[in-house]
């Protein structure tokens, strides 16, 4: 089992990752809760998986909520809280997510909440809570006009993150997954870009034991990123690569005929364009991360999904846009992306017209 340390000082909390973890996370949880009790927070698709089993291991409760980013709402924050409490659960006690980034975000906003804040355990189920959204300490829940827009800073007391788990995942969600390894490959790692594409047949596949090593990379990664930069205050925004169009294409599109990673997928597409008009991304670079995507069957364009004056429109709004333009995360070599670019408006108007026109 690799254990990858995130964070420093008090707050810091280890990544282990390992294949059959599972079967050792009810002694560990006895252990980490001393007694005190847990509570179980799946989804109706992880509750049969894994939930059930680590309950009833240790003699715990399991709240199910409905698949789907739906259930991050407000409704489902109180009906897990209500869950809590008959649960018994006190301020010693445990809630454990058990599922991918929407159980994780709803049991990180009650653990931050229930009681002022109760600890935290994820096991993540889906590959993008195993390399992104378990790791960093985040959670929030939706509101209708806005996602992710209420929550706290909630980081667990620990991550066990087992690849066997994958087996089940439906193999789009599992696409949308490599998108993100994809990207850290792109952002910070020459060698995980080779292995991705030498192997490519086997990571689709989900080669376990290769999967595995693919998995401490990523999470390596990220937690290196979160902790030199634990206050957002610069590196941690090359973790949006690909997503300042990728989340204009998913708003655009009412989060509906793309994937997260898919988006992803194209919009790192656009960002490679915007690199290479910019004079950072050499051409062999765009061609290079163009032949990854291809090979791990992710789209580099989404044709027809939305039109390129609402995605510009959306654009103008980022979240992290200056005088009405976003910061572009670029990339300068495969594994080296530097942040903070601005880039001429008719630049971005090209690759988002790109971005929408068949391939
Ligand atoms: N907190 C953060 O830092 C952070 C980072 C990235 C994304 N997110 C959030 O993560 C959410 C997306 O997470 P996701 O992509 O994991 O989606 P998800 O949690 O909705 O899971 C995708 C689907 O797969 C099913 N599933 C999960 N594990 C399975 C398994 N092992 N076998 C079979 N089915 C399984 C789920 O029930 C669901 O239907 C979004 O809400 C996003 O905002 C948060
Ligand atoms: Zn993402």
């Amino acid at each position: 089992v690799a254990r990858i340390e995130v964070g420093a000082g008090a707050g810091a909390y280890p990544v282990e990752v390992g294949r059959g973890l599972r079967e050792e996370i009810p002694a560990r949880l006895q252990e980490l809760s001393g007694g005190a009790g847990c509570l179980v927070i799946a989804d109706s698709n992880t509750a049969g998986l894994v939930g059930a089993y680590l309950a009833a291991a240790l003699r715990a409760r399991i709240h199910v909520v409905p698949a789907g980013e739906r259930s991050k709402s407000f409704a489902e924050l109180e009906r897990a809280v209500e869950a809590a409490l008959d649960a018994g659960l006190d301020r010693r006690g445990v809630i454990v997510a058990v599922g991918g980034g929407v159980v994780g975000d709803l049991a990180g906003v009650v653990a931050a909440t229930y009681m002022r804040g109760v600890r935290l355990v994820h096991v993540p189920t889906t590959l993008l809570a195993m390399v992104d959204s378990a790791i960093g300490g985040k959670a929030a829940i939706d509101v209708p006009r806005a996602k992710n827009l209420v929550g706290a800073f909630k980081p667990p007391a620990v991550v066990f993150v087992d690849p066997d788990l994958l087996r089940t995942l439906p193999e789009r969600e599992y696409r949308s997954g490599l998108a993100e390894v994809a990207k850290y490959s792109m952002i910070s790692d020459e060698h995980l870009f080779d292995t991705l594409l030498a192997e490519a047949e086997r990571v689709l596949h989900r080669e376990l034991d290769l999967l595995t090593t693919v998995i401490e990379r990523c999470c390596a990664i990220k937690a290196g990123v979160v902790t030199r930069d634990e206050h957002e205050a610069g590196e941690r925004a090359i973790l949006n690569y690909g997503h300042t169009v990728g989340h204009a294409l998913e708003a655009a599109t009412g989060y509906g005929p793309l994937t997260h990673g898919e988006a992803v997928a194209v919009g790192m597409t656009a960002a490679a364009e915007i690199g290479a008009a910019a004079g950072v991304t050499p051409a062999v670079v765009v061609e290079r991360q163009g032949a990854l995507l291809d090979a791990l069957h992710l789209p580099r364009t989404a044709p027809g999904v939305a039109t390129a004056g609402d995605v510009l429109a959306l654009l103008a709004h980022d979240k992290k846009a200056a005088a009405g333009q976003p910061r572009w995360v670029l990339i300068e070599a495969v594994g080296r992306a530097t942040w903070g670019h601005s880039v001429p408006v008719p630049v971005v108007e090209a690759a988002v017209a790109h971005a929408l026109e068949a391939g």
